[in-house]
């Protein structure tokens, strides 16, 4: 049994997540909850392009199943907004911990479909630390405090993706 809330403060200290970091994800966040949507809404066009990611947004006839669809950019919204307060509390280790199992345990809601392949969820996480380099860029207008922004939410994005993986490693 990992302890999740050690680990994610673990994973906090090794990445470098400092004070400084936590302000500028917290100044930030504004910025990211109003493009959240629309990333989300990219994160989805992507994940359709890959039958392997897609189906488990998919209707019995392949096409996509709009409020899946709909539920779960909800769901990935909230994750953003999340992340935007740089919390370091004990339930949001255990959230993100509780998001990795769903993710492992699919098969046994929705038989015949195989745990989510993270891949799709690290490259969802690359996704992500990409745009957000582009959107600082474009809405601090400057370069070096746009670096220092994706620094920042680079490291809670990693934190995040750690936890997101953590179920994969362990049986519950
Ligand atoms: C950064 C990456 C991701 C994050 C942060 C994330 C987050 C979440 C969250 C918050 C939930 C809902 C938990 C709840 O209902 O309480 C969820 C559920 C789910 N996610 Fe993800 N997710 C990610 C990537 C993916 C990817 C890449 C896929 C598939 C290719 C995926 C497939 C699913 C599925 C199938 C569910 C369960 C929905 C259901 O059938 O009820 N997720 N995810």
């Amino acid at each position: 049994m990992i302890d999740w809330p050690n680990r994610v403060r673990e994973v906090m200290r090794y990445v470098g997540l400092t004070e400084d970091d936590r302000g500028r994800i917290k100044s930030t966040g504004p910025i990211v909850r109003r493009y959240a949507d629309r990333l989300t809404t990219e994160v989805y066009d992507l994940i359709f392009e890959f039958p392997e990611a897609g189906k488990f947004f998919s209707l019995d006839d392949g096409s996509p199943d709009p409020k899946r669809v709909q539920d779960n950019k909800d769901s990935m919204v909230q994750w953003l907004q999340y992340l935007s307060q740089a919390p370091t509390n004990d339930a949001f280790a255990r959230y993100l911990a509780a998001v990795s199992a769903m993710h492992r345990d699919i098969p046994i809601h929705r038989p015949g479909l195989p745990p989510v392949p993270y891949q799709f969820v690290i490259g969802t996480i690359s996704f992500y630390q990409t745009r957000l380099l582009e959107i600082f860029r474009e809405e601090l207008g400057d370069d070096a405090q746009a670096a220092r922004a994706s620094a920042s939410w680079n490291k809670i994005l990693m934190v995040s993706l750690d936890a997101l993986l953590g179920a994969y490693m362990v049986t519950s």
